[in-house]
């Protein structure tokens, strides 16, 4: 449906349910990604949530597949929590194949869904949050134009430690509205 360089972002199909649930079972993916602390999650879980999400307009799932790989499924990614009074959406993010990290893949599946939420919803700001020990997150989204705009010190318990959480976000800008080249 949205298609870059590196990756495509299409919405998620049952058959990506059992790729869905491994990565939900990745207690490493899981720390990194934040939220609720990783628990078994069986695949009829994982399918039940995202079909649950599909009926609801406010979440917006996609899965990331690689161009270079067939269509491989790399990962998800998505918007939720649209307020549209201040038209500000909430952006989530998961590359759950490991060989697909620090290669840039990341930052242009967040320009696709910025630019999905700034064209296509009209939405003015896109923003996050994330674990201040998590550099790769933070530089990948600092190089799709995010900033930090605060952090909740020592607010989350995760791995045995107490970590901040990094607030950034992402406001819109009028070349936002030209569409690319
Ligand atoms: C976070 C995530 C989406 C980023 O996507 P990505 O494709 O890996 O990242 P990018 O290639 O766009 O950018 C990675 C940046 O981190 C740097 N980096 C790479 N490996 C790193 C490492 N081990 N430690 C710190 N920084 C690293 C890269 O140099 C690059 O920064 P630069 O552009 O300033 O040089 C992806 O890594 C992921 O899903 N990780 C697991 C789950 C997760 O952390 N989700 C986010 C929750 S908020």
């Amino acid at each position: 449906m949205l298609t870059g360089e590196l990756v495509t972002l299409r919405p998620i199909e049952p058959d990506d349910y059992l790729a869905l649930a491994d990565f939900a079972n990745d207690v490493e993916l899981e720390l990194l990604g934040g939220g609720d602390p990783p628990t078994p999650t069986p695949q009829a879980s994982v399918a039940a949530m995202y079909e649950q999400q599909r009926e609801n307009p406010d979440s917006i799932n996609f899965a990331i597949t690689a161009n270079e790989a067939a269509g491989k499924l790399i990962g998800q990614c998505g918007l939720w929590r649209h307020d549209q009074l201040g038209r500000t959406v909430e952006l989530g993010i998961t590359i759950g194949v490991r060989e697909y990290w620090g290669r840039g893949y990341g930052r242009e599946a967040v320009a696709l869904l910025v630019g999905y939420a700034f064209r296509l919803r009209n939405m003015r700001k896109v923003h996050l949050s994330v674990h201040a020990n998590n550099t790769r997150a933070i530089r990948s989204y600092t190089a799709a134009g995010f900033v930090e705009e605060g952090r909740l010190r020592e607010h989350v318990w995760s791995d045995g430690a107490y970590v901040d959480l990094v607030l950034m976000g992402r406001l819109r800008r009028p070349e936002d509205d030209l569409l690319p080249a």
